[in-house]
């Protein structure tokens, strides 16, 4: 089914829910209207709502858009063009990339193959040929991070070039993996066309996310190597064998493939990146209903997928710094500086955030549903940072009828009232549908 499709590893993603929010968007969305989705994240509601109707897909971060782009948008591909692609790609500059890491490549294989968990762990914990750069720390790797900038600088392979590999690589990816991504974002840059481009970054997104080495394959921070004593987890290994060994290139090709074989149909999508109150007022009038998937814990977006966002932008980034105890260091997971802070994420601000998107909502006579997933403590997840209820009062302030239906039991509760509100639904996906009686 072309239109349930996995773009990224992507935590809070509907792709599990889609046939249930498509069925309760439908239900109050008149047949040839637009509908918005305006936290799109990984694109997999936008892109099963385009089966049907025009879609408006909005997020704060450029990934999203590529990815939305690439799910929304026809491209015209010769059938060729993926094999051309491959070939324009081995270039001279490919293979001097190549080479200059080749000191970190091999010293990573062999640590591998011989299941060498110091090397390993030195990697994961001092392997960033930027941070290096930066912070001169000494380790057992050093003179190979000394080596390989050298070079980089010297064959003018420093900038943009390199981004991937001198950032991430050895920590997110192997060293392997994140020169063989940045051959291919130099390449998509020089030889695909502007139209077709956000299909090629979009595969490389989603490769990207299939082989990063962590745990919840994000980008929240690299794997922490040892346990509280200090000594060094098996999970290193494991984890080194199962991802750093993946075949870019071979899953690369088969990403561009899915991406290519999408179907598509001729509704006038569109695709923006803002904040949700921007993108709420560029709205065209056609849109009628507006599917809302914000964030409910404190965890940024942006510091689980800055890597994505690195990778859309290729802008060599300033990385973040924190300071312990009077210390300022890199920051461990490599963050880009000034990362978007969402509302949703803060306590003093996510009230007025969830206010304004209602009331923005409702002004301009559109339907809101709003999806809600409660606080699960099996899952370690983090608490919500607002509370069914302080949304269901907020929202009957704008709303003539605000009506609560579960995913799990799929029973639907009608609660026009914050009052009725029933607190049985712990672990079920809530969706919460606000719309207003027609003015004559
Ligand atoms: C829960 S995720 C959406 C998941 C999406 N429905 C899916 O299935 O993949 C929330 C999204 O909101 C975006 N976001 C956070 N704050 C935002 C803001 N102020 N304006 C627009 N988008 C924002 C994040 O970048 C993230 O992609």
């Amino acid at each position: 089914m072309s239109y349930n499709f996995r773009t990224l590893n992507y935590l809070g993603s509907k792709l599990r829910l889609l046939d249930f929010i498509e069925d309760k968007i439908l239900d109050v969305t008149p047949k040839d209207a637009g509908i918005c989705d305006l936290f799109a994240g990984s694109g997999c509601v936008s892109r099963k709502l385009s089966r049907t109707h025009a879609v408006v897909a909005c997020d704060i971060q450029g990934y999203s858009k590529v990815i939305a782009e690439a799910l929304l948008k026809k491209f015209v591909l010769d059938d060729n063009a993926i094999d051309c692609f491959f070939k324009d790609i081995n270039t001279d500059m490919s293979e001097t990339l190549r080479k200059v890491f080749s000191p970190l490549i091999e010293l990573e294989n062999n640590a591998i193959d011989k299941k060498n968990l110091e090397v390993l762990t030195c990697i994961l914990e001092h392997g960033s040929v930027e941070v290096y750069k930066i912070e001169h720390n000494t380790s057992y790797i050093s003179d190979y991070l000394s080596i390989v900038s050298e070079h980089l600088e010297n064959e003018h392979l420093d900038g943009e070039k390199s981004l991937i590999s001198r950032y991430y690589g050895g920590v997110y990816f192997s060293y392997k993996q994140a020169v063989e991504i940045d051959i291919i974002l130099e390449g998509i840059h020089k030889f695909v066309s502007e139209d077709n481009r956000n299909l090629f970054l979009a595969a490389l997104l989603s490769t990207a996310s299939d082989i990063v080495n962590t745990v919840g394959k994000h980008f929240a921070q690299p794997i922490k190597a040892r346990d509280s004593k200090g000594n060094i987890k098996m999970t290193v290994y494991n984890k080194a064998v199962k991802d750093k060994t993946i075949n870019v290139i071979k899953l690369y090709r088969e990403w561009l493939i899915k991406y290519k074989n999408l179907k598509k149909n001729e509704y006038p999508h569109i695709t923006m990146t803002g904040d949700f109150e921007q993108c709420l007022k560029m709205l065209p009038n056609s849109v009628k209903t507006v599917y809302a998937d914000p964030p409910y814990t404190r965890d940024h977006y942006s510091r689980y997928y800055h890597v994505l966002e690195t990778l859309t932008l290729r802008d060599n980034p300033k990385i973040s710094t924190v300071t312990i105890h009077g210390s300022t260091h890199v920051s461990n997971g490599i963050y880009r500086e000034k990362r978007h802070q969402s509302p949703f994420c803060i306590k003093s601000k996510a009230t007025g955030a969830f206010r304004k998107l209602f009331e923005l909502t409702a002004k301009s006579g559109r339907n809101l549903l709003l999806s809600y997933s409660p606080y699960d403590e099996t899952k370690k997840s983090h608490p919500r940072v607002v509370t069914m209820r302080q949304l269901l009062s907020i929202a009957e302030e704008y709303f003539d009828n605000v009506e609560t239906v579960s995913a799990g039991s799929f029973k639907h509760n009608k609660l026009n009232s914050s009052e009725h509100f029933l607190e049985a639904s712990d672990e079920a996906e809530l969706l919460i549908i606000c719309t207003n009686n027609i003015q004559d």
